[in-house]
């Protein structure tokens, strides 16, 4: 039974660096889906994707979840959350078992499963994903489902995502205050990337970027599975931040500039030379007459910075052979215009923009135009999780409870899926 799922209604909620958003759903017995309530509101809580202030953040979420419930009519008990950070990390593992020549059982597969979850951890740091990669019976590779194959030897490698304790709690802290209890945590880019990438790039080999406010989310995808995962700390916020640095002007009004004509297009800088724009600074404050090739300068230095970094992960991790049908750019920060063409020419590899799209055969959710944007995937991923994933564990309880249920919770999840 999917504990997500209450009543027929299934809740999923983004807390963004910038924004929360919750989703409100109802699934009928016939697998039918309808999307009854959406709240938005601006976050002011987390630094780099990460709660550092519970009080605001449990504001907005009661001001998001306020308005899905007002709008869906009906009040939300439980909810899928996302999680992500710079202390998120993650490795590839093996684990390996004797079956002795018979043929191997779902119990073999647990054991061996528990095998590669065996992994130094700092004390920190707890397992959130543990994702099957392949098996291997006795010397045959890459096998995708083990169950029933005959060997004496079976080998798993599985994909470990861990975080911080902390900030786990604090999001399921932050959740419990605003009156709503978290019925599964799911690292932000899974959710994305099942949002965003079609079932055939997942197979091909693909890689996803959620290029968010605090925070870009990477991830790979190949024969359907995880390949490699990473969060870097750098994002849409330090364009603005930047920006307003750079020209000096509040934060609130580089945002605004960022938004209406920002750019990252090279052509774009040339054809700026002689525009400019008046910038009311506020109160008393007076205005000031910003270069637009200026602004354009600055965005490209970041744009450049953020995909360097990228370039070299790809590079250290030799992952462009897992990517033969190139990355896929969501998240808010895509929207910037000249960003595809940008991390197309310095990745050389395609690159696509990404929007929710409904790609499950068993969910008819027909997406409602607000939600038709990059800044949506991941709460629109985090809702197709929720409703479509079978057998999870009751959680509920008092915070601890609840707390460690949902780390067993968390380690768990994707592996029911195997
Ligand atoms: N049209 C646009 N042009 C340029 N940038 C944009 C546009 N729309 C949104 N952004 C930027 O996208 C970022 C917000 O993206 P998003 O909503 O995906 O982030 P988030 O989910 O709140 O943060 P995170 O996932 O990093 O915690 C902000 O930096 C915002 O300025
Ligand atoms: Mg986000």
């Amino acid at each position: 039974m999917n504990k997500n799922i209450i009543g027929g209604v299934v809740t999923a909620i983004d807390i963004g660096t910038t924004k929360i958003v919750v989703v409100i759903a109802r699934l009928d017995s016939y697998g039918r889906t309808e999307i009854l309530g959406i709240g938005h509101h601006p976050s002011h809580g987390l630094k780099k994707g990460v709660i550092v202030n519970i009080g605001v953040t449990v504001d907005s979420i009661k001001a998001a979840l306020k308005e899905a419930q007002a709008m869906a009519g009906i009040k939300v008990e439980a909810a899928c959350v996302g999680i992500s950070g710079g202390h998120i990390q993650s490795l590839n593992s093996t684990g390996v078992v004797a079956i002795k020549g018979r043929d191997v059982g779902q119990d073999d597969i647990d054991r061996v499963i528990e095998a590669a979850k065996a992994v130094p951890l700092a004390k920190d740091q707890y397992i959130l994903h543990v994702l099957p990669q392949y098996f291997r019976v006795d010397g045959q590779e890459y096998i995708l489902d083990s169950l029933g194959m005959y060997g004496v030897r079976l080998e798993a490698q599985v994909h470990i995502i861990t975080g911080a304790v902390a900030s786990a709690q604090n999001i399921i802290k932050a959740c419990e205050l605003s009156g709503v209890r978290v019925s599964d945590v799911v690292l932000e880019q899974l959710a994305s990337a099942a949002a965003v990438l079609t079932p055939a790039e997942q197979e091909m080999g693909t890689g996803i970027l959620d290029i968010g406010g605090g925070t870009c989310d990477f991830a790979i995808y190949k024969d359907g599975r995880i390949r490699h995962s990473k969060v870097l700390p750098i994002a849409g916020n330090h364009f603005t931040n930047d920006i307003a640095v750079g020209l000096q002007i509040p934060f609130n009004k580089a945002e605004e500039l960022k938004k209406l004509h920002g750019s990252v297009l090279r052509p774009t800088m040339h054809d700026l030379q002689n525009c400019y724009v008046d910038v009311p600074l506020g109160f008393d404050e007076g205005i000031k007459t910003i270069a637009l090739s200026s602004m354009v300068e600055i965005i490209n230095f970041r744009a450049e910075e953020i995909l360097d970094l990228f370039l070299e992960e790809i590079n250290t991790y030799r992952l462009r052979a897992l990517m033969p049908c190139g990355l896929v750019l969501t998240g808010g920060g895509s929207l910037l215009p000249g960003m595809k063409e940008l991390a197309q020419e310095m990745l050389d590899m395609p690159v696509r923009v990404g929007y929710p799209q409904t790609f499950h055969e068993d969910l008819s959710y027909s997406l409602p135009d607000i939600l038709k944007s990059p800044i949506y995937s991941t709460v629109y991923g985090l809702l197709v999780h929720a409703s479509g994933e079978r057998g999870f564990g009751e959680i509920s309880g008092n915070s601890d409870a609840l707390f460690s249920r949902v780390l067993k919770r968390m380690k768990s999840w994707v592996y029911d899926l195997f």
